[in-house]
């Protein structure tokens, strides 16, 4: 308990400052050990047309050239490519993954082309889930894939979004933290700049896209004051320009040098401030509290799970899992019941097809009997009349040859 100083005089008592921290001051140091211990992760999306500057983006950030071959513009379908690296700074070490669309904004009919998106972020939040449901679960060894960030490359066009920039936004706005940048901002002058920023975010607003909101109440982030910002304008470049006697990172044009870390020629340090320095921890609440916890409570309301029974009452997983159980033998019973029937069913009137069957053979089988027999009577007619036919004629023959016999006689005796 700290003493008065006066009385430390009075009592001339010897007063030593503190040279380490005790007690539970050191709270916070223990979060610091652990995390460096574990490492970090972050995983960043972005979404943008071909060659918008997405890979020198990303290698302007974390200043290192991690070698990307450029896409094609061929592309039948939207894809991602994903990639994982582990990055070290001092003793602090990253494990980055790079989403990064390929062919976006190259096909003809670009209805779907938000659709892999969407399924690549769903699809990373059900990974999350099942490791969650899990008896046996392992976060430690397991390697959280949710998007932490989104960043979403709009073509410095000085005019406007285009639909393909809203439709994907507002698809994907409640699953990810967007982040708009005006991609090569280089390229389009300070004046349209300023008016494309403000046309973009009453863009964003008229169209009800929620996108990252920087929380302002958070010290370090008030004294940048990034939201006014937004969109961020950013250049990338890897490349080292000299400007009086220094090295800068910029691009050089016939009139001058852009300098990607001065901060009246872009947005570029703002944004990395923002996503590395700052709110890399925010991004990753964001994702967790709000993203996945909607995607949680969706996927989990599907499954029949409910926290207040049709009563109001609260419910427990006991109950819930007790009556889905009974739910489900009922259906199968309700279902085995129907199948058997329908069973039955199928029987009778393989039955009845058979039986119709039989007869119309019998039918067949008794009328050609009936020809049949009438053919005999015929045949057997037919016969009678030949046999009586060559009894007459043997008879005819033999009163012939007698005739004959008796007419040769008479001759001699003449
Ligand atoms: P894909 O992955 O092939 O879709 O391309 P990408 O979006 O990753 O673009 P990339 O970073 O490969 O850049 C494409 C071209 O744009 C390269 O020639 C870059 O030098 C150039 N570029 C990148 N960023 C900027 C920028 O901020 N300003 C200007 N003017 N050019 C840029």
């Amino acid at each position: 308990v700290p003493e008065d100083e006066d009385t430390h005089k009075e009592e001339n008592i010897r007063c030593l400052t503190m040279l380490d921290h005790f007690g539970f001051e050191c709270l916070p140091l223990q979060l610091v050990n652990k995390s460096i211990q574990q490492g970090f992760s972050f995983n960043i999306l972005c979404v943008g047309e071909t060659g918008i500057g997405k890979t020198t983006l990303i290698d302007t950030l974390f200043n290192i050239n991690f070698k990307e071959h450029k896409s094609s513009h061929f592309h039948p379908n939207v894809g991602l490519k994903i990639q994982t690296y582990e990055l070290q700074e001092t003793n602090i070490q990253l494990k980055l993954t790079v989403v990064k669309t390929v062919g976006y904004g190259d096909q003809i009919n670009k209805e779907a082309s938000y659709q892999p998106i969407v399924d690549y972020l769903d699809a990373q939040f059900e990974a999350y889930l099942q490791e969650e449901l899990k008896i046996k679960r392992s976060y430690v060894k397991y390697h959280d894939t949710r998007i932490h960030v989104c960043l979403y490359f709009i073509a410095p066009t000085g005019h406007s979004l285009k639909s393909l920039d809203l439709l994907t936004m507002k698809k994907i706005d409640s699953k990810v933290n967007i982040v708009p940048l005006i991609a090569k901002a280089d390229t389009i002058s300070k004046n349209d700049l300023q008016m494309f920023k403000s046309k973009i975010m009453s863009e964003l607003a008229d169209n009800g896209i929620q996108i990252y909101q920087i929380p302002e109440d958070d010290e370090a982030s008030a004294l940048v004051s990034v939201s006014g910002h937004l969109p961020f304008a950013v250049v990338g470049s890897m490349e080292e320009v000299k400007v009086g006697k220094r090295m800068v990172r910029g691009r050089q044009y016939p009139w001058g040098v852009l300098q990607v870390e001065n901060e009246s020629h872009c947005d570029f340090v703002k944004l990395r401030d923002l996503l590395l320095c700052t709110n890399m921890e925010d991004l990753k609440e964001q994702t967790h509290t709000r993203h996945y916890e909607s995607y949680r409570s969706y996927r989990l309301k599907k499954m029949g799970f409910t926290d207040v029974g049709p009563d109001n009452q609260p419910i427990s997983f006991q109950e819930i899992y007790e009556a889905k159980r009974k739910e489900f033998s009922e259906q199968c019973q309700r279902e085995e019941e129907q199948l058997k029937q329908r069973f039955m069913q199928r029987v009778k009137e393989k039955e009845a097809a058979f039986k119709e069957a039989e007869k119309e053979l019998q039918e067949k089988f008794e009328h050609l009997k009936r020809i049949q027999e009438e053919e005999t009577v015929k045949l057997e007619e037919e016969r009678r009349q030949l046999e009586e036919e060559i009894i007459d004629f043997y008879k005819t023959k033999a009163a012939s040859e007698s005739l004959q016999a008796q007419s040769g006689t008479n001759i001699k005796k003449d």
